[in-house]
């Protein structure tokens, strides 16, 4: 018996509909990602998984509400290197711990992060943008999906390499930041590839820059930050899903294993291929890699961010 529910019932998980918390804005890159995996779920388990976006707080909100429910299955949160490790960098009480208070499942993708600006911003290459963002500081409005989420984590790399501390202007998630921006409210935001792909294609908001060494196969006429002198601007969150500490193994398992199945299916490698994800490879999927990827990730990034932080 572990936290409530007995081995006969983990044996028979899913018996009703999973929750999955999407802790960002409905539309955006964490949404996507995780409405593909409650697909994935859905499918390989013959139960409905049912994503319920709790936006605020950098995705810290959900991420809560996931961490302090049963720890019997029904309950999981699609999070990111955000919510799950690098968030504790900038909240005293987060009120959970990343690395203690969930079971990790596995990751689901990785994208590479984009600068974009809006339409008619006065810079089209990461040059020309330094340079008038250095002119204007003071005037600038960068969107984002709250402290400690990845847009906030990206453009604070771009920021600190810069020499920059403009206004950031939270959202509850990047879809509602690509609105505002779409308005002119807003004049950039650093944002997973596939939050704005196809609005950078349409040309009606503009990409500057891909935070990689590599260019994206979806944007290739996209030069990277490397290529334009910056390399500090280089972030690829990942995305992946999690369970409340305490869920029982047998239910882990279930989770890790279809999730795994679903990953290795074309159809979905290429639906994350055409949204400028990078695959994740076998060796790399389930909970011990997931877990191991949160302590590297942690360790490196962590000592990084606090002095970009502090800048
Ligand atoms: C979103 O889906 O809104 C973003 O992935 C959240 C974030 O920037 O961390």
């Amino acid at each position: 018996i572990a936290a409530g529910i007995n081995s006969a019932q983990a044996e028979d998980y899913p018996a009703r509909t999973v929750t999955v918390i999407v802790p960002f804005a409905a539309g955006g890159p964490a949404d996507i990602t995780g409405r593909i995996v409650a697909d994935i779920f859905s499918r390989y388990l013959g139960q409905k998984f049912v994503v319920e976006n709790v936006g605020g707080a950098g995705g810290t909100i959900g991420a809560l509400r996931a961490a302090r429910a049963p720890a019997d299955g029904y309950t999981i949160l699609s999070g990111h290197v955000g919510t799950n490790a690098l968030a504790a960098a900038f909240y005293p009480n987060l009120g959970y711990d990343p690395l203690k208070d969930f079971e990790p499942i596995g990751l689901s993708a990785e994208y590479p992060e984009l600068l974009v600006v809006r339409k008619d911003f006065p810079a089209n290459n990461l040059k020309e943008f330094v340079a008038y963002a250095k002119a204007n500081e003071a005037k600038l409005n960068v969107g984002h999906a709250g402290l400690g989420s990845v847009s906030y984590i990206g453009c604070l790399l771009l920021h600190s390499a810069i020499g920059i501390k403009p206004a950031m202007v939270p959202f509850t998630g990047t879809a509602p930041v690509l609105n505002a921006m779409l308005g002119g409210e807003i004049d950039y935001e650093c944002d997973p590839v596939l939050g704005t792909l196809e609005h950078v294609r349409a040309g009606t908001v503009k990409a500057l820059a891909v935070a990689a060494k590599k260019r994206s196969p979806m944007l290739p006429d996209v030069p990277t930050s490397y290529e334009q002198g910056l390399p500090e601007f280089d972030i690829a969150p990942f995305y992946a899903v999690f369970a409340p500490s305490g869920t029982p193994k047998p239910i882990v398992e279930k989770l890790a294993e279809a999730l795994n199945k679903g990953l290795g299916e074309e159809a979905v490698q290429k639906r994350l291929a055409d949204l400028g994800a990078d695959i994740i490879e076998p060796g790399r999927r389930g909970p011990k890699a997931l877990g191991d990827l949160i302590n590297s990730e942690t360790t490196r990034l962590m000592p990084i961010l606090k002095a970009a932080a502090t800048k």
